[in-house]
């Protein structure tokens, strides 16, 4: 046994699923498997199927996530381009704004035009998280250094697009960008493989480009899970929704990583610690953190998961280094996969 405090982790982009598809997660089940993951704080996306725009559906959403969530929490607002007149009220009561530029299971699109607008109207302060893919990543770096917004790219994915961010971040600093574990450790060669189990929006990468990523993670920011459960039902299907989940085995892989001389714990902890906290203007409770056995070898097995869809496409993967126990605001929440707090034990980090 070897057993290391690392602080807790702050997964900025969750899809939880609550309310709209309660039976592929909710938020219950989805902090427990945040804490099985040493996940200490999770920022949830507007969800699929109810996506969350207007006063009301923002307030239902805290709602739920006050009386069920197990981990610390803080909830994002998606956009149409019907709200911007709302931003200033709405602005306070989440952790930023999500744009989905991409068409991707049951999100609000964007339309381009309004993209100065939300851009103009959105508070300076506070942090547009954008899933953009392709050809429109010069479009929205162009418009952000116009503005002057603080902009993250969430889930990197090619080379092209890393290479873009990279130019744009030395002449403007308000530009950050995460990268998912799949998009990581997984290749386009592994869909043959996981069929359904790897469908995933941006789409699982060529090898050259995951090279590339790992070879350029000092100019990344963050790892975040975007975990997207769906039922094991739809993706063995035909046609199955593009999402995976990864609350569980995030900090488990990259401890394993960490094992084969590729990162450094101090590495682990700016990606998923210190950089979140920067970037989002959150000071963590030094009482969140989590203790890993370092040495602990084990298996992903699905039927030890705690999300609600009960599946990984890491199903079957050796890691080494396991979460033991988690601690929030100094409580222990989690030890040797049990949970120990109420349903609603979590905070909105968002006061
Ligand atoms: O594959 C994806 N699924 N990508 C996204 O951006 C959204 C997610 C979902 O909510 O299912
Ligand atoms: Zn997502």
């Amino acid at each position: 046994m070897n057993i290391i405090r690392l602080p807790g982790l702050i997964d900025i982009h969750v899809h939880l699923r609550d309310p709209g598809a309660t039976h592929k997660e909710d938020f219950y089940s989805g902090t427990c498997a945040a804490l099985a993951g040493g996940v200490t704080t999770v920022f949830d996306m507007p969800n699929k199927g109810y996506d969350v725009i207007n006063q009301q559906e923002l307030e239902n959403k805290i709602g739920i996530a006050t009386q069920k969530a197990v981990c610390d929490w803080g909830l994002y607002l998606g956009t149409d381009g019907e709200n911007i007149s709302n931003f200033e009220n709405l602005a306070d009561k989440v952790v930023g704004l999500k744009i989905y530029l991409t068409s991707t299971t049951g999100h609000v699109l964007l339309p381009e035009e309004l993209l100065p607008q939300v851009f103009e109207k959105w508070p300076k302060t506070k942090v547009i998280v954008c899933h953009i893919e392709g050809e429109k990543t010069g479009l929205v770096l162009d418009l952000a250094a116009k503005y002057k917004n603080k902009i993250h790219v969430t889930h990197v994915s090619t080379k092209k697009q890393l290479e873009q961010i990279i130019d744009v971040k030395k002449n403007n600093l308000n530009i950050t960008c995460d990268v998912t574990p799949h998009h990581l450790f997984l290749t386009q060669d592994d869909i043959l493989g996981l069929k359904g189990f790897g469908m995933v929006k941006p789409p699982l990468s060529t090898k050259s480009d995951t090279d590339f990523l790992w070879g350029h993670l000092k100019e990344i920011d963050c790892i975040v899970t975007d975990h997207a459960p769906h039922t094991m039902e739809e993706k063995i299907s035909d046609n199955p929704p593009t999402g995976l989940p990864g609350l569980e085995t995030m900090l488990p892989l990259l401890l394993t990583t960490y094992h084969q001389g590729i990162l450094g714990i101090e590495d682990i902890i700016r990606l998923t610690n210190t950089n979140p906290q920067k970037i989002f203007g959150y000071k963590q409770d030094d009482g969140s953190y989590v203790e890993v056995d370092m040495d602990e070898e084990w298996m992903v097995k699905n039927e030890d998961l705690k999300t609600k869809c009960g599946w990984s496409q890491f199903n079957g993967w050796k890691m080494k280094g396991r979460v033991r126990r988690v601690f929030i605001r100094g409580t222990k929440a989690f030890e040797d996969g049990k949970i120990l707090v109420d349903q609603g034990f979590g905070k909105n980090i968002v006061k």
